[in-house]
């Protein structure tokens, strides 16, 4: 059903549907495509799988409603509902606000390079695409490229953030989330009649107990863990953001629930895709899974380089990511947006604008980073490695930290509760949130925030 809604303070999503397509847009993307298949195929197939799913029905779901929840009962972006809740928790609106005003430039660096992918595949080049990894270090490795790739995705986004939240997030959630459920869907199934992709299917799906110790067992769970917090967007305001402007008539525990199924279930499929066809590329090496971010622009394009029908299948994935990344990166831009708008009173256009600027200088490091200055390193770091690692590894698990403090023992669950039977009768979940917000979830961010350093000891 699709009305015409104005919240107290600013216009918002027109209907349920289009608010969950818009959220699970946010929530469905590189992470899901790319992180996610390779992370189950390294921690035990089935076992990563079941631990993943538990933690997304209890951990999960407490935490993106909790945010949720913020963001409809405060009206407001991630600065002003904090600071809503309680003053002494201001400097977490900062820390909070800071996070999609450090990923959004990246993560459009990032999606300009799945263009250029997009664009090989399209032209029939993709074979030249893969090879021992030489395509891509010479793309990222020459500034001008990358930069023209990253202003175009930067500029699409701007274009959807600019027309508003009905208008342009929502009319382009409705559009492409059903073609992303539908090209995910059609690779797989092709992926899947591969020759030898059955044994692909077996190693990503069933457990695999060999050699799985406590220690293990400890790691995948952290790993789940983490996977699923960046998976679902959480703590960067984004569904704080998405929250305020979402109905109050409609039920945030259902949304909540549907939310979930299809950021998990594009995950899922996304490993049937990934896992048996790099299988099949590589004759049931595993090693070939473990390759990181090179999985994804080279290992992948070798593997469609392989395959009949490889160069259609290629494109076809490409511009499956490109839609998952693109709808993140709106998120992300909307988040950055409302709360310029909402701090100095702008207007929509101006605020886009102020945004593009601060992303177009923070990207260029990111850019220049793998050329010109490539010799500059932050903690051991390049530009992009360390703009994503303090975002993270330190700044996301600290705001999901202080937020379960604030909810959980300041405020109190309620505060939560009371914004969910705004919209149904009774809330099934309550006691699942309460121990989840108080005592579960500060121990796993601390778990979070502590992995990196125990693992380097
Ligand atoms: N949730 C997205 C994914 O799974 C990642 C993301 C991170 C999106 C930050 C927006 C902001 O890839």
């Amino acid at each position: 059903m699709e009305t015409n809604h104005e919240t107290a303070q600013k216009s918002g999503f027109g209907s349920k549907l289009g608010f969950i397509l818009a959220a699970a847009g946010s929530a469905v993307g590189l992470g899901n495509i790319w992180r996610f298949p390779y992370l189950a195929a390294k921690y035990g197939g089935g076992i990563f799988l079941l631990i993943y799913l538990i933690l997304a029905v209890t951990f999960g779901f407490s935490l993106m409603i909790t945010e949720i929840a913020i963001g409809r009962k405060t009206g407001k972006s991630v600065i002003g509902a904090y600071a809503d809740i309680s003053k002494k928790f201001s400097p977490l609106c900062w820390l909070a606000a800071f996070v999609p005003v450090i990923i959004t430039p990246y993560y459009c660096v990032i999606g300009g390079w799945v263009l250029k992918y997009l664009l090989t595949f399209v032209t029939g080049q993709g074979s030249t695409a893969g090879g021992d990894g030489a395509f891509f270090s010479s793309f990222i490795g020459r500034a001008g490229q990358p930069t023209v790739c990253f202003l175009i995705f930067l500029l699409v986004t701007a274009l959807v953030v600019m027309l508003g939240v009905q208008k342009g997030i929502e009319r382009i959630s409705k559009f492409m989330m059903p073609v992303l459920v539908l090209l995910t869907i059609g690779i797989a199934v092709y992926t899947l009649t591969l020759d030898g992709a059955a044994a692909g299917v077996k190693y990503y799906l069933l457990p695999n107990l060999e050699g799985f110790t406590a220690e293990k067992l400890l790691k995948t769970v952290a790993a789940a863990m983490g996977q699923l917090f960046y998976s679902m967007s959480l703590a960067m305001g984004i569904m704080v953001t998405y929250g305020s402007y979402m109905r109050k008539e409609d039920s945030l525990e259902q949304s909540v629930r549907q939310i979930e199924i299809f950021d998990t279930g594009i995950a899922i499929l996304a490993g049937l895709i990934i896992v048996p066809a790099v299988f099949v590329f590589s004759g049931g090496d595993t090693n070939a899974l473990n390759a990181g971010p090179s999985l994804m622009f080279i290992t992948l394009p070798n593997v469609f380089g392989s395959m009949t029908g490889g160069q259609v299948v290629g494109a076809v994935f490409f511009v499956l990511v490109a839609l998952a990344a693109m709808t993140s990166s709106i998120s992300l831009m909307e988040t950055v947006v409302s709360i310029i708008m909402e701090k100095f009173g702008l207007k929509r256009i101006p605020a886009c604008i102020i945004t593009v600027l601060c992303c177009l200088l923070l990207g260029m490091l990111s850019v220049l980073g793998y050329s010109t200055w490539s010799n500059v390193r932050l903690i051991g770091m390049q530009f992009l490695d360390f703009f994503d690692f303090i975002s993270n590894n330190i700044m996301m698990p600290v705001v999901a930290l202080l937020t379960c403090i604030l909810i959980g023992w300041v405020v109190k669950p309620e505060y939560v509760e009371d914004e969910v039977l705004v919209s149904q009768k009774s809330f099934r979940a309550r006691m699942l949130l309460s121990v989840m917000l108080r005592y579960v979830c500060p121990v796993c961010m601390i778990i979070i925030l502590l992995t990196p350093f125990v693992t380097e000891i």
